[in-house]
């Protein structure tokens, strides 16, 4: 085990001893390939870094009460990476290659797994570069698929607290036909300004309405939404949110906990409607969302900074699975080691 302070992490780059990789050039992928190089050579006239031929996926790693190392539901970020990999014409991995790459780096770094007691965690990053030469815009067929880890401090060092965030309507974040339900770096470059902007103003995170009307409720930043009111959990359904599988998971968790599950327009004034509200995804799994605030029309919507009971019950089950302590009934978890 390495040494690390796993108090002090937080959600950031970490190097790791290695990461694996995978070459796509005529009409193939190559073998997986482990080394501990960071670095990648690539030509500085590769596709991914003019035209954003670019996309990645985030997932976990967890440690168990069991002392048992799982990651969370591999076969779902790889039929999105599938998908983002077709929206964008690269050469798509197999949903097979992308789990084995994903448990030989959790494998090869089992020493940067954080220990069960500290809620942190093993984050994998795998990301599909356009690797091939070009100067006008067009599909390519050469790629690299790199899988990379860092362990990450859990998300809410002092237990789930509520978050206050803007109504982004300065900006939108996808186009109603665009690149919004695939993973795509582009996405995250759309981002960043409004991001800045709820910052300076002192919020944490921006909910996106949908870019034709802004009526109806779609991102909230780099997570779902979720909102909670007379026993039902109603999400938003949109072509142009990312799938979550943090949500898909929730909306199946709901469920089984005998709410009803709705995935539906939701316009902008039922936000006044819902008992909780909540973000979800990956590094989080659920964000509370204490109050969210519309500038533009002087309106507040206050679900309170107390964290709601059915937010709590929800985000305690699902880590309860990744960690192991609920059992998995789903089968959503694949044993590493
Ligand atoms: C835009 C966006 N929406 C939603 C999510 C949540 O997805 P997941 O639950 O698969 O992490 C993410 C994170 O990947 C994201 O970047």
């Amino acid at each position: 085990m390495e040494n690390i302070k796993w108090g002090e992490l937080g959600f950031a780059y970490y190097k790791t001893a290695f990461n694996v990789r995978y070459h796509y050039a005529n009409g193939q992928w190559s073998k997986m390939e482990v080394t501990d190089d960071e670095y990648i050579k690539m030509h500085m006239s590769a596709a991914c870094l003019h035209y954003g031929l670019e996309i990645f996926e985030g997932l976990k790693a967890f440690r168990g009460v069991d002392g048992k190392v799982r990651l969370f539901r591999p076969d779902e970020n790889a039929k999105r990476m599938i998908n983002s990999a077709n929206r964008l014409c690269l050469p798509a991995p197999t949903v097979e290659q992308f789990v084995e790459g994903c448990v030989e780096c959790v494998k090869r770094n089992a020493d940067f797994i954080p220990p069960y007691e500290t809620g942190a965690s093993l984050y994998l990053r795998p990301t599909l570069l356009g690797t091939k030469t070009c100067l006008g815009v067009r599909a390519v067929d050469e790629a690299d698929l790199i899988i990379f880890c860092a362990p990450v401090g859990p998300y809410f060092k002092g237990g789930m607290s509520a978050i206050k965030a803007l109504i982004m309507r300065d900006q939108d974040r996808a186009a109603p036909r665009g690149t919004g339900d695939v993973k795509v770096g582009g996405n995250y470059a759309s981002s960043i300004w409004s991001l800045e902007a709820a910052h300076e103003k002192g919020f944490s995170n921006v909910l996106y309405l949908d870019a034709a009307t802004h009526s109806k409720v779609e991102e909230f930043g780099a997570a779902n939404f979720f909102g909670i009111k007379n026993n039902t959990y109603v999400t938003p359904k949109s072509a142009s949110i990312l799938p979550s599988i943090t949500n898909k998971s929730l909306r199946q968790i709901a469920a089984d906990l005998g709410l009803t599950v709705e995935e539906r327009d939701i316009p902008v004034e039922e936000l006044a409607t819902f008992e909780e509200a909540g973000a979800c995804g990956t590094a989080a799994v659920i964000s509370p969302i204490g109050a969210l605030y519309d500038l533009d029309n002087g309106v507040t919507y206050d679900y309170g900074m107390k964290v709601g009971e059915t937010c709590k019950k929800m985000y305690d089950h699902l880590q309860g699975i990744q960690y192991g302590r609920v059992e998995d009934i789903h089968n959503w978890n694949v044993e590493v080691m």
